[in-house]
């Protein structure tokens, strides 16, 4: 167990990546056309390489907040965003292998859709949140942890659903760096919420009123709710989801039975 935010941030810098550069020249893309794609995974694909690549502009939010401005999450920051945009880019890559076309601004699109309530929400909610200063780090690392999870578990889903070979190497590489973001997160959030009860209190209330699943807002609703019909029809989504995100966030302190976030999924998993 780490004891301070130092040590987490030494642990993640020790991390090798899995995606370097020998690992993307490895994978056979002029195999993947060879392969067949289920059309349903295509909005998947293209809902998570938005989402993946909406990190970069998270990030720039972020920096304007103490929370961002906290010199070890700041320098954690600095590389988990270039790591989860490379996510972006070889999703794309693997799209239009397979013989989906994506425009060549695909990023500026992709932004220009965001609704201009949610640029205008999450900045009024960044800036609310300022005096609370690092008070507030608890939250962001909560909201992060549950982030990297759902999104290391949807990979995780579309894998095995997909059972398209290339992919799935792309994938695999893909799960262990977010799996290793979802560690840094949520010993973080760990660190941070043992330090006061004025943290532990508002991280519980903002996840509790504001959270939700990874990308929407952003994107609009209907667009999280296929991907997450998509991937969890067929298994029982909800005890799913239990086991792998609220087990793991009830475990960080203050959140005891937290059953907010079943709550919010719940309707959608259950349709
Ligand atoms: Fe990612
Ligand atoms: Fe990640």
């Amino acid at each position: 167990m780490f004891e301070t935010d130092k040590e987490i941030l030494g642990w993640y810098e020790r991390q090798p990546r899995a995606l370097t550069n020998e690992f993307v020249s490895s994978i056979p893309w002029r195999d993947v056309g060879n392969h067949e794609l289920n059309p349903a995974f295509v909005p998947v694909l293209l809902y998570m390489r938005d989402v993946e690549y909406f990190t970069e502009m998270y990030y720039r939010e972020l920096r304007r907040t103490p929370t961002g401005r906290d010199p070890v999450i700041k320098k954690f920051m600095d590389r988990w965003s270039t790591e989860e945009n490379q996510h972006a880019r070889l999703l794309n890559r693997f799209l239009n292998e397979a013989g989906i076309p994506t425009s060549e601004k695909w990023q500026a699109e992709a932004k220009s859709r965001i609704s201009w309530r949610y640029t205008i929400e999450s900045y009024l909610l960044d800036y609310a949140l300022t005096p609370f200063g690092k008070h507030f780090h608890g939250a962001h690392m909560v909201w992060g942890t549950i982030n990297e999870i759902t999104t290391l578990q949807g990979y995780r889903r579309l894998s095995e659903l997909a059972r398209h070979p290339v992919l799935t190497r792309l994938l695999g590489a893909i799960v262990q760096e977010e799996s290793i973001h979802s560690s840094f997160f949520w010993n973080m959030a760990r660190v941070k919420l043992s330090q006061a009860k004025f943290s532990r209190d508002l991280a519980r209330f903002i996840i509790r009123r504001f959270w939700t699943p990874v990308g929407q807002g952003a994107k609009p609703q209907h667009e999280t709710n296929y991907v997450i019909s998509t991937l969890f029809s067929g298994i029982d989504g909800l005890d799913f989801f239990k086991r792998t995100v609220t087990n793991r966030v009830t475990r960080l302190p203050g959140f005891k039975g937290f059953t907010a976030l079943e709550e919010k999924v719940a309707p959608i998993v259950q349709t």
